[in-house]
């Protein structure tokens, strides 16, 4: 019962908004256009998440030399496991451009 319920909300905004990429693309280039709105700042609420998937993602980059993020968005967790793993390069991927052009003003320098 509560699995069907945890769809619910997915499949309401799917039959009401009538989700399309063309939509999640012009959702996510507002939101992460918005000046408000930092997720690399210490206030953002989900910094420490941000944190904590970088600590859970650690062990399974053992050996990897390429890693590829897709729907990075702006690039909050991509920027903080390059941070973290300097001998990794990653590629982040996203359809917003605003998300995208959030991500390079962070990317770490190499
Ligand atoms: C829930 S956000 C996650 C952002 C980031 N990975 C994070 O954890 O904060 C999903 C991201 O996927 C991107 N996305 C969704 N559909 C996509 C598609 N078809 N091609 C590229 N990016 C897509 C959205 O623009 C959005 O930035």
């Amino acid at each position: 019962m509560f699995e069907k319920l945890g769809s619910l909300p997915r499949r309401l905004r799917w039959a009401l908004h009538q989700w399309n990429p063309a939509a999640d693309r012009e959702f996510h280039d507002a939101l992460f256009s918005a000046q408000r709105f930092d997720p690399f700042s210490f206030a953002y609420p989900g910094y420490i998440t941000i944190r904590r998937f970088a600590e859970l993602t650690e062990p399974h980059l053992e050996g990897v030399r390429h890693a590829v993020d897709l729907g990075c968005g702006p690039g909050e967790i991509t920027c903080e496991l390059a941070r973290r793993n300097p001998r990794i390069s990653f590629l982040g991927v996203d359809h917003s451009e605003a998300a995208i052009a959030r991500a390079r003003t962070r990317r770490p320098s190499r």
